[in-house]
């Protein structure tokens, strides 16, 4: 069935009107939940200060490790500034937050709060930003690449009961722990390296890419984000399901609930 639309229903219209017969609902309701579900337990995981490494695994919310005397509360607060300061300020997610938290707009060709939209001011001002933001994620996939290496190197003597490595010699080895936090920087690495704002530096920014110094390799550094880029909402969802992942799964073997298996 075709619906007519005509001018007047073009006009600004009341909170949630509309002449969309589809769920436009459901996608604004499953960020909502989504992110509140995450933002809950990576709140809660922050909170608790402890768990957060085991053996040759680090909890990604607690990296780099560090403990500074000067801070009383856990560590893990200071680390997720940037992260936190890095998806807040995505394009992808302030497109996402705006309409699952501030329903403005909730949709497209929904109605939403009357009001006069003035550009992003006062606040809404430190999503500019973004691009430094940038910067320390990229540092960031460093140090959890890192991780992700140590993690394959074990104590030829075990791990003791309370989740410290044994002193002495070091062997290679693989533990079903080493996987997941290889895969979850592969996936933040497929988020970052998409980002809207790491494309404009490597040469969105270009008028005449074979003019320019570095050009060649430039255009093939763009193009890569590029093809990430494009899927950027599939990289920022499933690599966010992944890291808290990878937080459970270290905190759930430090805890003893459940045991990490060794493969090789
Ligand atoms: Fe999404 Fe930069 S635009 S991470």
């Amino acid at each position: 069935m075709v619906t007519t639309v005509s001018p007047r229903d073009l006009e600004e219209r009341a909170l949630g009107a509309t002449v969309r017969r589809d769920s436009w609902w459901a996608a604004p309701a499953a960020v909502g939940a989504g992110l509140t579900a995450f933002g809950i337990y990576s709140f809660w995981a922050a909170w608790v200060n402890q768990n957060y490494e085991w053996g040759p695994y680090l909890s990604p919310f607690y990296s780099p490790l560090f403990k500074p005397s000067w801070w009383p509360l856990s560590p893990a607060f200071l680390i997720l500034g940037a992260p936190l300061g890095f998806r807040g300020t995505c394009y992808y997610y302030r497109k996402a937050y705006y309409r699952a938290f501030f329903l403005d707009p909730v949709a497209c060709g929904v109605g939403e709060i009357p009001h006069n939209y003035q550009g992003e001011r006062q606040l809404f001002l430190f999503q500019n930003l973004h691009r430094f933001f940038m910067y320390l994620a990229v540092i960031f996939i460093g140090i959890l690449g890192w991780d992700a290496i140590l993690s394959f190197i074990w104590p030829v003597n075990g791990v003791l009961p309370g989740g410290e490595m044994a002193p002495g010699p070091r062997e290679f080895g693989v533990g079903v722990g080493s996987l997941v936090l290889t895969v979850n920087v592969v996936l933040l690495a497929g988020f970052t390296f998409g980002c809207h704002a790491l494309r404009h530096a490597v040469g969105g920014n270009l008028d005449c890419v074979s003019c320019a110094r570095f050009g060649r390799q430039r255009y093939a550094l763009w193009r890569g984000v590029t093809r990430l880029n494009e899927r950027h909402m599939f990289w920022a969802w499933i690599s966010l399901f992944w890291v808290g992942f990878a937080d459970l799964y270290v905190r759930l073997v430090a805890a003893g609930i459940i045991t990490d298996i060794r493969i090789l």
